[in-house]
């Protein structure tokens, strides 16, 4: 007999954090969260869930009084207004391979949202369209690297006997050796004739002026992805609430901006791939602490790139291709040996042919379900 109960105590909050946990044990593939990270994302501390842009609601599925599965329900105010729809959501899935307690859970969160009059069931989505999305359906062999989703194999097929449709796929990608692409290659003359050009500029992250670039690229990012799918602009303040602890950890040789007459135009930002280490302390910062992590993080050799924009004004003149180069060029200086990138969708062709272009293999196919509520 399973019972779904709203994680609104101390201890069914500690229990949402920690069934993952149990359900995984043993699993070499799996990464956990960094728990506190998770615990602060999901705290209303979390501008998301601030002025009315997003609310949710915590479930954890208990067989007696045991843990055994877990659901995020969300809904994302700002998506439905921009999208004109009224769609709800799911992230965050945690079961065994049981469809009782599956049902349970999606259950739970689809009462819940068709109380408040919305018409889909939508997700894994974790927790907005700038983050995760999607469940792995493919490459289950291959850990998740830093910023991509992950679930056991047995998920989707679950979701499709609970009768949700894929409604969009997406892939994540990764470079094994990134001594093997020759970055020169990546140029031809469109390229060379830009770096030629007195008004152009590449260069690195300005840790002394962290703000105004942090800016730079969340400007470019919320331009250039304005027609994506799914897409909902970056506020300011959740720009902040996730930027802030990274000021730590971002590795600013790694960003590469592209400025045309003193303007940023194009970006790519990499990041060292968190998650080597994450699963090697099994998601609890104690007792490393921030300062080991910080200090394990400068050894990580494996990168992934979080996400690339070209001002749309500029676009397909060649200028993220000169940006990819400079980061293979950068990536081999600091002894880089992979790069992996975050979800692409499939309806972005462009972007997919950029990865490819760099050597990139398939690595996880991706797909986010949909049912009417
Ligand atoms: C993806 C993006 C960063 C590319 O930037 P860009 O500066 O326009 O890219 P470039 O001009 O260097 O290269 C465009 C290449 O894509 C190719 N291309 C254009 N449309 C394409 C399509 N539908 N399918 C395949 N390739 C396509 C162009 O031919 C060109 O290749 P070439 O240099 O070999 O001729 C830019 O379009 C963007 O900001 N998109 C929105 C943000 C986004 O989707 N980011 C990716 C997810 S993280």
């Amino acid at each position: 007999m399973i019972a779904v109960r709203r994680a609104d105590s101390a201890k069914e909050r500690r229990d949402f954090l920690a069934v993952g946990r149990e359900l995984h044990e043993g699993d070499p593939i799996w990464t956990p969260p960094l728990y506190d990270d998770l615990a602060r994302t999901l705290s209303p501390d979390n501008p998301l869930f601030q002025d009315g842009r997003a609310e949710r609601e915590l479930y954890v599925a208990y067989r007696g009084e045991r843990a055994v599965g877990r659901v995020l329900g969300h809904v994302h105010h700002a998506h439905n207004q921009r999208h004109g729809e009224r769609a709800g959501f799911f992230g965050l899935l945690e079961c065994p391979d049981e469809l009782e307690v599956a049902r349970a859970l999606v259950d739970a969160v689809a009462a819940r949202h068709r109380a408040r009059g919305l018409e889909r069931l939508r997700g894994p989505y974790e927790l907005t369209i700038s983050q995760c999305i999607g469940a792995v359906v493919s490459g289950f062999d291959e850990p998740a690297s830093t910023s991509q989703s992950w679930n056991a194999p047995h998920l989707p097929r679950l979701l499709a006997e609970l009768g949700f449709a894929p409604v969009y796929g997406a892939k994540v990608f990764r470079l094994d050796d990134v001594a093997g692409c020759d970055e020169d290659a990546l140029l031809g003359d469109k390229h060379r004739a830009w770096l030629a050009d007195p008004r152009v500029r590449v260069r690195a992250w300005d840790m002394t002026r962290f703000d105004d670039d942090l800016h730079a690229a969340m400007d470019l990012l919320n331009q250039s992805f304005a027609e994506n799918y799914g897409f909902v602009p970056l506020s300011e303040p959740e720009v902040e609430f996730f930027a802030r602890p990274m000021k730590r950890l971002v590795r600013p040789e790694l960003t590469v901006f592209l400025e045309l007459d003193g303007e940023p135009v194009s970006v790519g930002m990499v990041l060292p791939d968190f998650n080597v280490l994450v699963r090697a302390m099994a998601g609890e910062l104690w007792p490393f602490g921030w300062a080991k992590f910080l200090l394990g993080s400068r050894a990580v050799r494996a990168g992934v790139l979080q996400f690339i924009a070209t001002s749309p004004a500029l676009q397909n003149k060649g200028l993220m291709r000169i940006v990819l180069a400079e980061l293979v060029r950068r990536l081999k200086a600091h002894g880089f040996t992979s790069l992996d990138v975050t979800w692409i969708g499939d309806a972005n062709a462009k972007s997919q042919a950029h990865m490819r272009a760099l050597g990139m293999r398939e690595k996880h196919a991706l797909t986010l379900y949909e049912r009417p509520l």
